[in-house]
């Protein structure tokens, strides 16, 4: 038999304080940004935590969140769950037309059988990774000495699983050209879920990790000739968004190129970079 739902728990109200306790700890590890005008936002999305861990109030579970056990087991499932992860297959589709006509282009022009390393920085469930990957394919088909590798990083260890499966639901396809998606999804075989999954031929050529952009040094052991950080920064304040470029940028080789969000802006940072176009910046030597 089961029993009555915990309305107790939905109806739970997350005070100023418990918000403040949660919203404090998020944005000095995190970076995030979660102004007052959030708590209802976040009191929504930790509801069925409290249903989860059978509590009836906010003020056991930032108890909990904040004790031994709690911040071993909780905080990764609440970042989980406050972090944005929307994405979408070919977001901001003209990044992947300059891609290949001015990086690639020039990449094979210099660095003639060499291979092109990507780091998609805040990847979310791979969406942005699987998109490279697929032009970054077709650009190999036409330039067989051409090579590549993409990592894809971020906080939430739910995308970072769900981007590694490169499972993807019929609705979250949308955006893939037909032609595309006939050559680099298969179907599950089972007709009756509606599911594709990324071949394997890409999903060879990707790598996913856990990274915090607040970390002081990324441990990352490698340079990349390209960046997409893509819709991340703007949940960060300016002078972090600043700290956080600065720290990217040391992972970026001399000449490389950093792709960011149509609404993310450098205007006035300190930062060595020359603008290709309004989101994509060239590191300079
Ligand atoms: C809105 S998604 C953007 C995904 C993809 N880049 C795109 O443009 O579609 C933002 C991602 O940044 C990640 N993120 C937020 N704060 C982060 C941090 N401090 N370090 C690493 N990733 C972070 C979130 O978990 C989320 O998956």
């Amino acid at each position: 038999m089961t029993g009555a739902p915990n309305t107790t728990a939905y109806n739970a109200q997350m005070t100023t304080y418990e918000f403040s306790r949660i919203s404090e700890f998020i944005e000095g590890n995190f970076g995030i940004k979660l102004p007052a005008q959030k708590r209802i936002m976040v009191q929504g999305r930790l509801h069925k935590r409290l249903l989860a861990l059978n509590m009836t109030n906010f003020g056991s579970y930032v108890q909990y969140l904040f004790s031994e056990e709690g911040h071993l087991k909780e905080i990764p499932v609440m970042v989980d769950l406050i972090s944005t992860n929307k994405t979408n297959f070919f977001r901001e589709s003209a990044h992947f037309n300059t891609l290949t006509d001015v990086v690639l282009s020039e990449f094979v022009k210099k660095n003639y059988k060499s291979t092109l390393k990507v780091w998609s920085a805040g990847c979310s469930s791979g969406e942005e990774v699987y998109t490279l990957s697929m032009i970054l394919s077709e650009f190999l088909e036409h330039y067989q000495s051409f090579n590549y590798k993409i990592l894809g990083t971020d906080i939430s260890r739910r995308m970072l699983e769900k981007a590694a499966k490169a499972i993807y639901n019929m609705n979250e396809i949308d955006g893939i050209p037909l032609v595309l998606k006939k050559k680099y999804l298969l179907r599950n075989k089972n007709r009756t879920i509606q599911n594709v999954r990324i071949v394997p031929e890409l999903r060879h050529k990707t790598e996913f990790a856990w990274l915090n952009f607040m970390d002081q040094d990324y441990k990352l052991n490698q340079q990349f000739d390209v960046v997409f950080c893509r819709n991340v920064l703007i949940y960060f304040e300016r002078a972090v968004q600043e700290a956080v470029l600065q720290k990217i940028l040391r992972n970026i080789k001399p000449g490389g190129y950093l792709f960011l969000g149509h609404s993310e802006s450098i205007t006035d940072m300190n930062l060595q970079v020359t603008k290709i176009s309004p989101t994509v910046y060239r590191k300079t030597k």
